[in-house]
């Protein structure tokens, strides 16, 4: 059985303001194996790290992401939400971010979130930024929209990409499969010993999110699958070394 891996969710997002550089760095201190973000466009197609198409949630602004430019955004406040010990925290850029990620032994999985806006252009433009700094073999895409992986996957069969879902569906392995994808990134809830069994007969990699519980984080270290997203990459280690040498017989 593989270790399973831990991606800090939206960087270490319990102990600083989601998707800053402030959670990514504390990632890396964590220890986590992995950083997944979450990517919109702007106006000027300039893809950025946030997890919401408004800006009203983890910002001092208004409206959409999409009707704003980079330089626009960039002035916007986006830790003081969280604390204002935060209040220096402003929206990335992915090419900042993949500046300081190019230098950190990491994998990425980078959300391309387009199930609300369908971003033109978007996974040929975060194609090439990964492209660009070298960083594409230890990347996984994941979308909760089927197109993005299909397009992705014409972009580049190579390149690792993930179905995400939070809904029961039968078949979930194989319908993750028809779209050409390596992996399924499932809500919790939906994890059991049959989706692990099924996935691992599709050669599937199965991750999930957002496992902040000790008792989900122990459920899926037990079943061994290949990843977990949370926003506790500290906790979760600590618990990753208690449950690891101890899985047999969980069920
Ligand atoms: O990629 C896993 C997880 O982040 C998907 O849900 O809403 O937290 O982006 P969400
Ligand atoms: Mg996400």
């Amino acid at each position: 059985m593989n270790t399973t891996l831990i991606y800090a969710h939206r960087g270490a997002s319990s102990l600083a303001p989601e998707n800053t550089m402030a959670a990514f760095e504390l990632a890396r201190s964590a220890k986590a194996e992995g950083i997944e973000t979450d990517i919109q466009l702007t106006k000027d197609q300039i893809p950025v790290l946030i997890h919401d198409e408004n800006l009203r949630r983890t910002t001092n602004g208004t409206g959409f992401v999409q009707d704003y430019t980079y330089t626009e955004l960039r002035m916007l406040d986006a830790g003081s939400w969280f604390s204002p010990e935060f209040s220096d925290c402003y929206i990335v850029t992915l090419d900042e971010f993949l500046r300081w990620f190019k230098e950190k032994p990491m994998f990425l999985n980078a959300e391309l979130k387009t199930n609300v806006i369908e971003y033109k252009d978007i996974e040929r433009i975060v194609y090439e930024a990964l492209k660009k700094y070298d960083v594409v073999e230890r990347t996984v895409i994941s979308s909760f929209n089927s197109d993005t992986i299909l397009r992705m996957k014409k972009i580049n069969p190579s390149i690792k990409t993930a179905f995400l879902t939070s809904t029961k569906m039968i078949n979930l392995p194989d319908y993750a499969k028809s779209l050409g994808a390596d992996a399924l990134h499932v809500k919790h809830r939906l994890l059991d010993k049959k989706l692990v069994k099924s996935c691992q007969k599709e050669k599937l990699n199965l991750r999930v999110y957002t496992v902040n519980r000790p008792s989900h984080m122990k459920k899926c270290y037990q079943l061994g699958i290949d990843g977990i997203f949370t926003d506790f990459p500290h906790q979760a280690r600590e618990y990753r070394k208690l449950n690891h040498d101890n899985r047999k017989g969980f069920f």
